[in-house]
């Protein structure tokens, strides 16, 4: 029987892939046979992660770029998939998180949060989508998260912005569907990584995140890996519009 969650000759460009949850699902999706360009602003720390997993036997490489630039995103995405004569997966994961009481918020502090984590996936998604169109199919996975259904105080960009990922995901998978270009989205709970050590850091939160999560802890970046494979291999093949909720259970339970 093949293997259905078998990436071999599938190219797949992950934004936000230099740490975190993006290396861990791009490592995931190179372990499956894909090649991996690893996205990110900053080349050097891009280079030495696809240096890492090239030395493991992976297929990986760098492609350096602002996803909030939307000219860069369509030149970016031109460019991995010119390079390889097509771009089969799509992980949308680069995302900023901003925290504040509501009255210290600015129009910049909200804009720039939106504009990364929403607008960025849009534009990334439509450039995706163009190639994918033209081959006759690919798999696109934005990266959404527990707080694109339940709130919490201080993070009102980050909440409008992943909940509008997880509507956007439904779109774009009603309207691409039947030509091949499956769209779905990932929703993690709490991992422990870059954008959460201030959290990490706090007892009385980490105390919180343990006794709210029905599995009792944080999750590790790399538990996030099965979720991605899945649903950029065949084996999600008629898997679309979905929310796979990775949460310990969080968001299914009070
Ligand atoms: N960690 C969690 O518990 C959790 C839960 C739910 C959802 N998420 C979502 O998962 C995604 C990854 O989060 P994470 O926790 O792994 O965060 P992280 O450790 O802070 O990593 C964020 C990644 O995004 C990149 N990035 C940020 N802005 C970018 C831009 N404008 N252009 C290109 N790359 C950019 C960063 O690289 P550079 O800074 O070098 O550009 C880095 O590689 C985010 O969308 C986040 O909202 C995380």
């Amino acid at each position: 029987m093949s293997n259905l969650f078998d990436l071999t000759g599938k190219v797949a460009l992950v934004t936000g892939a230099s740490r975190g949850l993006g290396f861990a699902m791009a490592e995931g999706l190179a372990e499956h046979g894909a090649t991996v360009v690893l996205n990110g602003r900053d080349p050097a720390s891009l280079e030495e992660r696809a240096t890492a997993l090239r030395g493991r036997g992976l297929k990986a490489e760098a492609a350096a770029f602002d996803v909030s630039d939307a000219k860069a995103v369509a030149a970016g995405v031109a460019e991995v998939a010119g390079r390889h004569g097509r771009l089969d997966i799509l992980v949308n994961n680069a995302g900023i998180q901003h925290r504040a009481p509501v009255a210290e918020w600015t129009d910049e502090d909200f804009d720039r949060v939106i504009s990364t984590n929403l607008s960025a996936c849009f534009r990334m998604a439509r450039e995706a989508a163009k190639v994918m169109l033209g081959q006759g199919g690919g798999s696109i996975i934005n990266t959404g998260s527990v707080i694109s259904i339940l709130g919490r105080p201080g993070i009102h960009a980050y909440a409008a912005a992943k909940a509008g990922l997880h509507g956007m995901t439904r779109s774009l998978a009603a309207e691409l569907a039947r030509q091949g270009v499956r769209v779905n989205a990932i929703g993690p709970g709490y991992f422990t990584t870059e954008m959460n050590q201030k959290l990490l850091d706090d007892q009385a939160f980490t105390a919180w995140v343990e006794a709210r999560t029905p599995a009792g802890r944080w999750a590790e970046p790399a538990e996030l890996k099965g979720a991605a494979v899945f649903l950029a291999s065949d084996a999600a093949s008629y898997v679309h519009g979905h929310v796979l909720m990775v949460d310990g259970g969080i968001s299914t339970s009070l």
